[in-house]
């Protein structure tokens, strides 16, 4: 059996289309249900859904052998893995947005994000100081609050940003979801792994 970390939510239904048309039996992952461990029929496959950004852990630690992670997720988490594909499905950017005034704050930019130690990265890399702000989400209310100049953080449509009358200030990352795999998983179920990545690839062309 091989057994896969898939994300829950937006993310996890593009996953479970993906492979589907890749051949695996996803007739689990489509009922209602909020039972967390699933498997197809033929016993093929194991799912465990999982919060996205857990998803490197249950991989790294060999508890799932392959998983589905956006880059975003996957730079932030930095995990000893293997990223097999890039799956196209979950595009959007790690972008800084804000007011226009926002990134011209003086000396220290103040920037709101859950991508913590990406943000420290990006800014340090720019060569500007920052304080990072954590969050865990509604990332946007930080600067409409006067919490922070900036925000750090994914946009996919933009409509967060646009409700709220912020705008994209600089794209920094694409980001899409990647098919990851755990390294010993790899080497030791190759025959069944490398056929299944095959089928993902044909899938995607
Ligand atoms: C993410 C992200 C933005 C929003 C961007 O939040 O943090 O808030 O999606 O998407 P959009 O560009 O299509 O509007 P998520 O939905 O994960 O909720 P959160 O506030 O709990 O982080």
């Amino acid at each position: 059996m091989i057994t896969f970390a898939l994300p829950k939510g937006r993310l996890g239904e593009e996953c479970a289309a993906l492979l589907a048309r890749a051949g695996v039996d996803v007739s689990a992952l489509e009922e209602d249900t909020r039972r967390l461990v699933l498997e197809s029929a033929d016993k093929r496959y194991g799912f465990f859904l999982v919060k996205p950004a857990d998803v490197p852990v249950y991989v790294e630690q060999g508890v799932a052998d392959l998983g589905v992670a956006g880059k975003d997720t996957l730079l932030e988490e930095d995990r000893q893995l293997y990223e097999l594909l890039d799956l196209k499905i979950g595009a959007c950017s790690l972008c800084i947005a804000g007011y226009e005034r926002g990134l011209n704050a003086r000396p220290l930019v103040r920037v709101a994000t859950k991508y913590v130690k990406t943000a420290k990265r990006v800014f340090a890399e720019r060569g500007e100081e920052a304080e990072i702000i954590p969050l865990h989400g509604s990332i946007e209310l930080a600067p409409v609050t006067g919490l922070s100049d900036v925000i750090f953080d994914v946009v996919q449509t933009g409509s967060t940003l646009r409700a709220n009358g912020l705008a994209v200030l600089e794209e920094v990352f694409p980001v899409s979801a990647r098919l990851v795999a755990n390294k010993v998983s790899l080497k030791l179920k190759s025959q069944e792994i490398l056929p299944l990545v095959g089928r993902l690839r044909e899938a995607l062309s």
